[in-house]
């Protein structure tokens, strides 16, 4: 059984939580684009854990964790994680393998990636500063480095002081400080024996675990909005982020996937500059924040706030085949007295659909809305759909009949065990 987990608006829609608990019967679980621009929580019991680069259902006993070659890596990031994965009592000997396709996120990158915002200035994109389009745009025009170099020490120092000569010229050009060759060779050496027992090929490892019929859950990063290409770009992240990249990045034939979870927030989140068509800027958008803890898992910047946008979900369900919708954090939208969700676009009163715009369409258009009473009551203890109130019981349905496809699970709360599971 292959599952696709996939963020269906832009980002953060509770992907780590959903890919734990699908991942408790999975042999692998597997990251396979992106970078550590991807947060992703994990609550068990009262003990939280943001992964960033380790695929998040690795607390499960038996799951091996495979980070794909589509992925990219800054490695102390990666490291510093892997400590805390130990010192959390997880053993990684044979529990994490990492593709030596995988590129790295190397300290010009990062370096470039402050320097492209601050050039923008009020035009910044908000990127996450993880320098992941530069490292992104090295991987297309044959500048990049992979875990592949780092095997090979000697080619890697080469290879990285002749890049980071080229981008000291651009970084000087922006008054930014160069990056110090040999300072950075030293703390790269050091991740690399850190690293060095992880790296083995992957793709025969799932190839072998396809051929078993084995489980295994393949973790999306990001949102579907923020596509590369279907995003209304430049407001994207660098990679793709749609169902395709389980084949690209990870190496699985797509006629393998069984099932794609779409994850979609009960209302909707955005961090990072881009029109966002449902977005409110009123004390309940600030209520919402709080009460939802809102705040970068990877910046801490506090997220923008919208109305569910189903216009949009129901875009992402067609371009990514998703089978079924985990609904998140409906427990936040209890004591709101009036819900709306988006249905529909218009613009000088004509109808028009998320496919067909660009930035500034977004920007402009008018969202139809569908008015939904409130329900007043905690729902954190629902644990079967006739324990929700009427009121939510309603909305709920609403969403899965609009979207057209079940709704498999309702996520109402942080913890593994708050859920409402479709029977
Ligand atoms: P991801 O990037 O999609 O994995 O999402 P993040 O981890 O960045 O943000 C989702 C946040 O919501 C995390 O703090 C989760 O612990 C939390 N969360 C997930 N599902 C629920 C839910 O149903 N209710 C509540 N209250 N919190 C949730
Ligand atoms: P998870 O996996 C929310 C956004 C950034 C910014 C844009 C480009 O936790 O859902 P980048 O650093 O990727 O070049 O920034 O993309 N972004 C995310 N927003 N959650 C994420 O990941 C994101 N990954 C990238 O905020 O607007
Ligand atoms: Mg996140």
């Amino acid at each position: 059984m292959i599952t696709v987990v996939l963020g269906m608006q832009w980002g953060d829609e509770g992907k780590g939580k959903i890919v734990d608990l699908a991942a408790r019967r999975a042999d692998y679980v597997v990251r396979f684009h992106g970078g550590n621009n991807a947060g992703h929580t994990v609550v068990i019991a009262d003990k939280k854990f943001s992964f960033h680069l380790v695929p998040s259902g690795i607390f499960n006993p038996k799951t091996v964790a495979i980070i794909a070659g589509g992925t990219i890596l800054d490695l102390e990031v990666l490291v510093g994680e892997m400590e805390l994965l130990e010192k959390a009592g997880i053993k990684l000997k044979h529990k994490l393998v990492l593709s030596p396709r995988c590129h790295l996120i190397l300290p010009y990158h990062k370096a470039l990636d402050h320097a492209y915002e601050n050039a923008r200035g009020k035009n910044k994109l908000g990127t996450t500063g993880r320098g992941i389009g530069p490292t992104y745009a090295d991987k297309v025009s044959y500048n990049g480095l992979r875990l592949y170099e780092l095997l090979h020490w000697n080619t890697f120092v080469e290879k990285f002081t002749f890049q980071a000569g080229m981008k000291n010229k651009i970084l000087t050009t922006f008054d930014v400080a160069p990056v110090d060759v040999k300072t950075e060779l030293v703390k790269l050496k050091k991740f690399r024996t850190q690293l060095l027992p992880y790296i083995q090929d992957t793709y025969p490892i799932l190839t072998a675990a396809i051929a078993k019929k084995k489980h295994m859950v393949l973790e999306g990063a990001h949102g579907s909005m923020l596509d590369t290409d279907w995003s209304p770009y430049p407001f994207a992240t660098a990679s793709n982020t749609l169902v395709g990249v389980v084949n690209i990045g990870g190496g699985i034939p797509i006629d393998k996937v069984d099932k794609v979870v779409g994850v979609v927030k009960a209302y909707l989140s955005r961090v990072g500059a881009g029109p966002v068509p449902t977005e409110l800027f009123n004390n309940l958008a600030e209520r919402i924040r709080e009460k939802g803890a809102e705040y970068g898992t990877t910046t801490g910047r506090p997220r923008r706030i919208g109305w569910l946008d189903l216009e949009e979900v129901r875009f992402c369900r067609r371009l990514n085949s998703v089978s079924t919708i985990a609904l998140t954090k409906l427990d936040i939208l209890s004591g709101v007295s009036e819900i709306k969700v988006c249905v529909g676009y218009t613009m000088d009163g004509k109808k028009i659909h998320y496919s067909s715009c660009g930035y500034e369409e977004l920007a402009k258009l008018t969202p139809v809305y569908k008015t939904f009473s409130g329900w007043k009551e905690d729902i954190t203890k629902a644990r079967k759909f006739t324990d929700l109130p009427k009121n939510c019981q309603t909305y709920v349905t609403f969403i899965e009949s609009f979207v057209g496809i079940p709704l498999g699970l309702v996520s109402v709360g942080a913890e593994r065990s708050a859920n409402i599971l479709a029977s």
